[in-house]
């Protein structure tokens, strides 16, 4: 593995956007400071709100304090430019904005929010806000969550109040991140918040989420200054496991389960139902005019990529179940978060987006890996001349293979002009709590020292060498 790359950034082109990006609840910590409310994440990780349950998340970490970006974002976004990066992509809490999730605007979270613009600006950094990355306020899940219809509106009202706040500044937004994950595995598998295992709120989720994402889209499009729409997407690349008919059924339900039923309804598609039958009662859910209001002509999709599944044959064959897919544990690269590491297939989700002829731009809004990092020297030592270094080579040979896929797909004609890093720093990774660290910085906790690791500098030259 050598620190070698066969691939300079011009060869992205001129107008290619590099980034880097985070989430609201992953590294802001001040969960309970001025005025924000709580959101689904707070309660889920502080163990409530579950009949008494204990915590769910490793370590029983909490994001109350996470990076502290809440108070650090000054020093953290110059990393961003120093780093080589022209792009920051964040996202907004909604109950740090709306308390109660509807209604009492929160002045104080507008605030923060529009200094964290201000500041990438300032750095000659283009903000992407994401809308939504998972931090429901609890005021609304206490109403029903996703499962709640009403929801499309809820969702509305809030994108409207950030939209009017910072529309004036921000351009390029993201309505939802990853619909699949927060759905699915907050609904249907109960390791995220809210932490249910219900067939029928994940389905009735998954339509509303679906809906909003069209809302949100038409109320951008509606109060901010022309802005630039897109929401962002995990894709997996579903490998079969055998060649049969049963095998290819199984590889199709998984592919229709994970990757098309968030993002085929809002192309007028419809729901994957023919090959994938556990969605099949989602019907219960549509109303007539569904499937025109839940229709959006994206200015770009956002292209998440980790890992491939491998998809497995349902235990009783032909039944109509769900759809079962696993990891292949048994490759030479599997990360901290045992992903299989396998780079083509971030060319062949770039290839299969760019197969629906519905996308006028495809930018990859999150790629990155978690390995165990070792910090060399000491954080805590007072010498301002102490050297602190991240020696993080795998990550960089992950970046290394990922971006030449992207390089590929570009040549392949498909329109990828953008790519942003998972992640700009160490943070909270949901139910695996701060034991991985996907980020170009290293974050050590009880200090908040920030050490930029060696893949941050690769970066740095990668982005700064004509
Ligand atoms: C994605 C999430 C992001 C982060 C990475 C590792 O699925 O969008 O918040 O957790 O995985």
């Amino acid at each position: 593995m050598s620190d070698q790359h066969e691939f300079t950034a011009q060869d992205f082109g001129p107008d290619f956007t590099w980034g880097v990006a985070t989430a609201s609840y992953q590294i802001e910590g001040a969960w309970n400071l001025d005025g924000k409310g709580p959101s689904i994440w707070d309660t889920f990780t502080h163990g409530r709100g579950l009949g008494g349950l204990r915590s769910r998340i490793a370590g029983g970490a909490t994001g109350d304090e996470a990076c502290d970006f809440y108070h650090r974002y000054p020093t953290d976004l110059a990393l961003v430019p120093e780093m080589g990066f022209g792009a920051k992509r964040f996202s907004i809490s909604w109950p740090r904005v709306l308390p109660e999730g509807t209604g009492r605007i929160n002045p104080a979270g507008i605030d923060f929010y529009s200094r964290v613009v201000d500041r990438c600006l300032e750095l000659g950094v283009e903000p992407w806000v994401t809308l939504y990355h998972w931090d429901l306020p609890q005021a609304l899940q206490d109403r029903g969550g996703w499962a709640n219809r009403d929801v499309v509106e809820w969702f509305g009202e809030y994108v409207g109040v950030v939209a009017d706040a910072l529309g004036d500044r921000v351009r390029n937004w993201m309505v939802v991140n990853e619909p699949l994950s927060f759905v699915l595995v907050g609904n249907l598998l109960g390791e995220h918040a809210p932490g249910l295992h219900s067939r029928s709120k994940f389905l009735a989720s998954m339509h509303h989420v679906n809906l909003a994402q069209a809302e949100g889209a038409r109320v951008l499009r509606d109060r901010a200054t022309e802005p630039v729409v897109g929401t962002s997407h995990y894709l997996a690349d579903i490998a079969a496991t055998g060649t049969s008919a049963a095998h290819r059924h199984a590889t199709r339900a998984a592919d229709a389960f994970i990757n098309r039923a968030y993002i085929e309804p809002n192309l007028g598609l419809g729901y994957p139902l023919a090959d994938c039958g556990f969605l099949k009662p989602i019907e219960k859910y549509q109303k007539e005019g569904d499937e025109m209001s839940i229709q959006v002509d994206w200015d770009f999709l956002g292209v998440q990529y980790y890992t491939r599944l491998k998809a497995l044959l349902a235990p009783i064959p032909g039944m109509w179940t769900l759809p079962m897919f696993g990891r292949d544990h048994t490759s030479y690269d599997i990360t901290a978060t045992e992903w299989e590491v396998n780079p083509t297939g971030l060319h062949d989700v770039i290839m299969s987006m760019h197969a629906y002829g519905r996308f006028p731009r495809l930018v990859v809004t999150e790629n990155g890996a978690a390995y165990p990092d070792d910090l060399i020297g000491d954080p805590g030592s007072t010498d301002p001349g102490a050297s602190l270094r991240v020696a993080d080579q795998r990550r960089v040979h992950f970046y290394q293979r990922h971006l030449a896929e992207v390089l590929r797909a570009q040549r392949d004609g498909a329109p990828v002009d953008g790519y942003f890093a998972w992640s700009l720093m160490d943070n909270f990774e949901w139910a695996d709590g701060y034991g991985p660290r996907f980020g170009l910085v290293y974050v050590d906790y009880p200090t908040q020292r920030r050490v930029v690791k060696d893949s941050g500098r690769w970066f740095q030259r990668l982005l700064t060498t004509d």
